[in-house]
């Protein structure tokens, strides 16, 4: 079996399954994340080496004022218990998106967090907290202008890759396999960019029921496709 090297996850349905058992939003949030340490622990196991999950997106803002305060206050809690996870199992956290809209802590909290990961060796954990990808690329556009303007880039040297090297993902090879739970099949801002030559796999799982065997079925659904990148299947 070949073991995608960068599997992401848009870890979608925490409400629809809370409120599938007569329970509030929030816990499924709360499962949510629960679950996102076992299957950090599973996808390590199984070899993968990027995991990239999808957490905040910049529309996320729109849910009602009691959820995005329930959210945040996970997140603190998350960002604590990430920080273990990280020491114990050697793990390098990256947070893509732009934490500048936290509260001053929990920015605090996350720069401590890739701060105090960044020699481990183990699994390369990305969170996307406040991430979209079309703020992603603006934000990139911003800076590259920038560096254009003060003589660090000529226009000519823009080229896919130095691009690539001002998202948030640089230093992180692309996915080879995105995962959506919970039988929504769009992107919903994700990574945009990097899923351009991305497998796909869509399970109707809601995220706090998704489990290995659920992973090993979309790297076993993985595996059974041929991979081309612009080839031809003859060829
Ligand atoms: C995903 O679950 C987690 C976040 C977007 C924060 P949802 O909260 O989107 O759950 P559903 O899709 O409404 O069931
Ligand atoms: C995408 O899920 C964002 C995250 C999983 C964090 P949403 O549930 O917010 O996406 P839409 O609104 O259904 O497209
Ligand atoms: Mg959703």
């Amino acid at each position: 079996m070949v073991i995608p090297q960068h599997v992401a996850i848009i870890l979608d349905g925490n409400g629809r399954w809370a409120k599938s058992k007569g329970m509030p939003r929030n816990y499924g949030h709360a499962r949510g994340a629960k679950n996102l340490e076992v299957i950090c622990e599973d996808a390590y196991n199984m070899g993968i080496k990027y995991l990239t999950v999808y957490l905040f997106s910049t529309e996320n803002w729109k849910r009602s004022r009691d959820e995005v305060d329930g959210l945040m206050r996970l997140f603190r809690r998350y960002t604590k218990t990430c920080m273990k996870t990280a020491r114990d199992n050697n793990m390098k956290v990256r947070v893509l998106g732009d934490p500048s809209a936290f509260d001053p802590d929990l920015q605090e909290s996350l720069k401590e967090l890739v701060e105090s990961s960044k020699d481990n060796t183990g699994l390369n954990f990305q969170i996307a907290l406040n991430y979209g990808s079309r703020d992603e690329i603006v934000r990139a556009v911003r800076r590259i202008s920038t560096d254009c303007m003060e003589g660090r880039i000529r226009p000519e040297e823009i080229t896919e890759s130095s691009f690539a090297s001002y998202l948030d993902t640089a230093e992180v090879p692309d996915p080879d396999l995105l995962i959506r739970t919970s039988g929504e099949q769009r992107l919903s801002n994700y990574l945009m960019w990097q899923l351009a030559y991305t497998e796909f796999y869509f399970t109707e799982v809601p995220w706090p029921a998704f489990t290995k065997n659920d992973l090993w079925k979309a790297i076993e659904k993985f595996n059974g496709r041929s991979r081309l990148y612009g080839g031809n299947r003859e060829g």
